[in-house]
């Protein structure tokens, strides 16, 4: 039974997972705390985690009828992430086992969000192509074997979800973005304005969005602010069939490519209903396998950390005293 911790970004995360089983799954979101800035504050961020990551860790031994002696070992995201956030989960995650002279596991966030598939309900065995989008990546992964990944293809600027927020910004919806333009997307028509699909005739499977964004900036523009209030539920339909078509298109591309029998999706973009569309057509037309993990296990959380940690090397007791988080780059032995 593993206790795995998920701080990278602004959800404190705890779960207590056993193989592919999910025992409990805890996920204290500080949405509402960063809301009124449009994005995540990361000193508010790392400040929050501080705060929350202790209870957040009780509830989820609790949840899962679980004490710290029925735990074998430590798993924690030790990035890529915001540092300040990452440090308060690597921090807690070494102060524990070394209470405990428990073995420490340090996971990579993105192969997480891959390991998220193997969880139950329906655990997807490799080989299988992952579309992983959240809010600071967005790439192809090649999943070949439970270790790690070959990196296929990945944004050249912003994350989906980035693009995301920003847009959902401008049109004066909430945050997190990627639902709010969704819920706004539902009354609008996807066909208003025309928005450059990016990377469309690039033969690569790289992504861009920079491009949507600053189309969007410049009708907005043209609208004025009247104008955007009159038409938000156009403008978030267009943005995101633009974001959807380009992901969309190039999965279907690395479909071409490889010999892939099974598609999954993961990080927080992966929750939104279109792309959930588009890519389910996709993988019927072309007879592949789609995996759909429940929403709860597309966004953050540490029952992903807890299945990425199966597979992952374990540092043992007091090795691991020195061990830091990095916010960017990969860790030893995650994506190859
Ligand atoms: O994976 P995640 O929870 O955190 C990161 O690792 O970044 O992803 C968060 C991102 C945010 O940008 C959020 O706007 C986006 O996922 N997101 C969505 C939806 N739900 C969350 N984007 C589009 N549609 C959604 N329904
Ligand atoms: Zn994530």
């Amino acid at each position: 039974m593993l206790l795995a911790i998920e701080t990278s970004c602004d959800d404190t995360c705890a779960a207590v997972v056993d193989g592919a089983r999910i025992l409990s799954n805890v996920i204290s979101s500080q949405a509402a705390a960063h809301e009124g800035f449009g994005g995540v504050v990361p000193e508010v961020a790392a400040r929050h985690h501080l705060e929350l990551v202790a209870p957040v860790v009780e509830a989820a031994l609790g949840e899962a009828g679980a004490t710290l002696d029925d735990i074998e070992a430590i798993a924690v995201t030790a990035g890529p992430g915001l540092i300040g956030a990452l440090l308060v989960g690597v921090s807690t995650a070494k102060g524990i086992a070394a209470a405990r002279r428990l073995p420490l596991i340090p996971v990579d966030h993105l192969q997480g969000h891959v390991a998220a598939n193997f969880l139950e309900p329906e655990p997807l065995e490799p080989q299988f192509l992952c579309l992983v989008a959240s809010g600071g990546h967005t790439l192809l992964a090649g999943v070949r074997d439970h270790e790690g990944y070959e990196l296929l293809g990945q944004t050249l600027d912003d994350a989906a979800g980035e693009a995301f927020d920003k847009s959902a910004r401008l049109l004066g919806l909430g945050y997190p973005g990627g639902p709010a333009i969704q819920r706004e997307a539902e009354q609008g028509d996807p066909e208003a304005f025309e928005m450059p699909v990016a990377m469309s005739r690039n033969p690569g499977l790289d992504f861009s969005f920079s491009g949507l964004k600053t189309a969007l900036v410049y009708r907005c523009r043209e609208l004025g602010p009247e104008g955007v209030a009159a038409r938000r539920a156009d403008l978030a339909a267009s943005f995101q069939a633009a974001v959807v078509e380009q992901l969309a298109t190039k999965l279907k591309r690395a479909l071409k490519k490889g010999d892939w029998e099974a598609v999954a999706l993961g990080g927080g973009v992966a929750a939104n209903g279109p792309l959930r569309e588009a890519v389910a057509e996709l993988c019927e037309e072309r007879g592949v396998r789609l995996k759909l993990v429940p929403i709860s296990l597309c966004t953050d959380n540490a029952a992903m950390i807890g299945a990425a940690a199966r597979h992952a090397p374990r540092i043992e007791y007091p090795d691991y005293l020195g061990y830091d988080a990095f916010a960017s780059g990969e860790t030893a032995g995650a994506a190859h």
